[in-house]
């Protein structure tokens, strides 16, 4: 039998921490580039417990769990994203063989970027069964799950993922990326309110984000 402390579950706390709770697996990640696509490597091992807090301000001497120096920096965590579900964010782009839907949230991993072409581009060429299928994986594979993948019977492509984090790394560009938040984990804002439950949500860690608690990317600026 299960109980909540079972449940994955993050509870994001006033101007500070991700407190994440459900004995979630949490991981690094490291973004690499091999071609004009990427992939991912193994990062550091990370610690596992029931329950962690991750720093959400950019300001912890560890760089990943919260040290409470949120508190010194005085950090402004307020939530300032669109809580409208994602089909009424989306727009959706129409190709031949396959439709994408897009709600703009990029955190610039550029997993939506394969040998042939973007996701946007190989939507278009669809017809091809091939590229189709790398229009598929380029929106699967976006951590931060702005676009989706939809055959033509209305069919959303999503990739099976356990509960799990993965704080990303992304060395070319001399940065830390997102936490990448997969597998349905729900995510409770300061207010109380629930956000959307998505398969594929990318956390901002640096503390910079407009619209927190999502990475737009200011990471990278
Ligand atoms: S949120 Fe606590 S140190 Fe960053």
């Amino acid at each position: 039998m299960s109980s909540d402390s079972d449940t994955p579950k993050i509870k994001i706390l006033p101007n500070g921490p991700y407190v994440v709770t459900g004995n979630v697996p949490l991981r690094e990640r490291i973004i690499v580039q091999k071609g004009k696509h990427y992939e991912y490597k193994d990062g550091r091992e990370l610690p596992q417990a029931e329950e962690y807090q991750l720093c959400r301000c950019g300001k912890s001497k560890d760089r990943i769990f919260c040290d409470g120096r949120h508190t010194q920096v005085g950090f402004d965590g307020t939530e300032t994203a669109s809580r409208k579900p994602y089909a009424e964010r989306a727009e959706k782009i129409e190709g031949p063989a396959l439709d994408l839907l897009d709600d703009g949230r990029c955190g610039l991993a550029r997993f939506c970027h394969r040998e042939e072409g973007s996701a946007w581009k190989l939507t278009e060429k669809s017809d091809n069964p091939e590229l189709k299928q790398e229009a598929v994986i380029a929106a699967s594979e976006c951590p931060t799950g702005r676009l989706v993948a939809v055959e033509k019977d209305g069919t959303q492509l999503e990739p099976v993922y356990e509960p799990s984090i993965d704080i990303l790394r992304d060395p070319a560009k001399g940065v830390n990326s997102g936490i990448f938040v997969k597998g349905n984990i729900p995510i409770e804002s300061a207010d109380g309110e629930l956000y959307e439950v998505r398969n594929r949500v990318l956390l901002c860690r640096c503390g910079k984000s407009i619209t927190k608690p999502f990475c737009d990317a200011l990471h990278l600026i």
